[in-house]
């Protein structure tokens, strides 16, 4: 199986031995960081990014195609009522297999524009590849961090989902990006997650064990899981205008709640060699195999009401 965080095959179940996967426990914070990441010129000190632990397996690409499908008519949401709209030129911060971009290339038209970035150029082949079968001649995607290159113009807005739970600073990353890319009144929109109110009632032990596995690998790694009190200080912090924000969670029992616990175990795993090495808990105690199952069963089989990860947007025009 492919190793998560560098798609080479052969040491999967020994991070250690793969060099995107060093985790340095953060003492003090309690919470754990990746080594070797660049420093802020800003404040003139280094600035550990996070590692990312949800890697990009081909599972994990998969994952995140499946989880659009689910969360897809929320950025829809969130990013027509910010004001993306025909013949705009967009930067997706994060793009990942794309999905964010695709969303944002129906929003313009095709008289509009989206640059989609990210780090991985793995996960951009991917996009690369789905843009062409889909047939998009308005979106390209740039293998990199959108903070460290330079384009041509200023865009029209920057928008990112799920991206800035996985920066050191996010604060810094909003500020480059509106300094160096957005054009004065230009949009700046990020769509993020919060998994403070996810529950069950009654308690549903699956659902409740596996989102809590999953909350602690996410901050062990050092990763933002709540940013219902993080992002507005985010965009604040930067510089921006005090954004507006939109907040929306999936409640529901049986009916419904089918596609929000395939993302749940989806998640789990792909954290599921983060769990592992932070002694969170192992292959035997998820069975990722039968996960997505347990978990619909259980659900159906006691009316459990199940709430889910909230999704939070905040926006801002310069
Ligand atoms: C959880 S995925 C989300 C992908 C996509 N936005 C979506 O919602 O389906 C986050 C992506 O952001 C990328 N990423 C994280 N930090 C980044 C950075 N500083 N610059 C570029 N890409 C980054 C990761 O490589 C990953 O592919």
């Amino acid at each position: 199986m492919p190793c998560p965080h560098c798609a080479k095959s052969g040491h999967w179940s020994a991070l250690t031995h793969c060099e995107n996967f060093k985790i340095m426990p953060l003492a003090r914070e309690g919470r754990s960081v990746a080594i070797g990441a660049p420093s802020d010129p800003a404040q003139g000190q280094l600035m550990d990014n996070p590692i990312y632990a949800l890697g990009h397996s081909e599972e994990e690409l998969e994952r995140l195609r499946v989880q659009s499908r689910f969360v897809e008519p929320i950025t829809r949401q969130f990013f027509q009522e910010a004001g993306i709209s025909a013949g705009m030129r967009v930067l997706d911060v994060g793009s990942g297999a794309g999905d964010v971009a695709f969303l944002t290339a129906d929003l313009v038209g095709e008289t509009g524009e989206v640059i989609g970035t990210d780090r991985a150029a793995a996960a951009l082949t991917t996009a690369r590849q789905r843009a062409a079968t889909k047939g998009l001649r308005n979106v390209s995607f740039r293998a990199s961090d959108p903070t460290e290159i330079v384009f041509d113009r200023p865009f029209d807005a920057v928008v990112g989902r799920y991206v800035l739970l996985f920066q050191a600073d996010p604060a810094g990353m909003l500020r480059t990006l509106m300094k160096q890319h957005l054009r004065p009144g230009g949009l700046i929109i990020f769509h993020e997650p919060d998994w403070t109110c996810v529950r069950s009632f009654p308690p549903a032990p699956i659902y409740d064990r596996c989102c809590q596995w999953i909350i602690e690998a996410f901050r062990k790694a050092g990763q933002d899981t709540n940013a219902a009190n993080n992002l507005y200080a985010a965009f604040a912090s930067a510089g921006l205008p005090s954004p507006q924000m939109r907040m929306q969670t999936f409640v529901g029992g049986t009916t419904g709640c089918s596609d929000w616990l395939q993302v749940v175990a989806g998640l789990a795993a792909s954290l599921l060699p983060t769990m592992e090495q932070l002694g969170i808990a192992t292959a035997a105690d998820l069975e990722i195999a039968t996960l997505t199952d347990r978990l619909q069963k259980e659900v159906a089989a006691s009316e459990h009401m199940i709430i889910g990860r909230s999704e939070i947007a905040a926006w801002s025009r310069l």
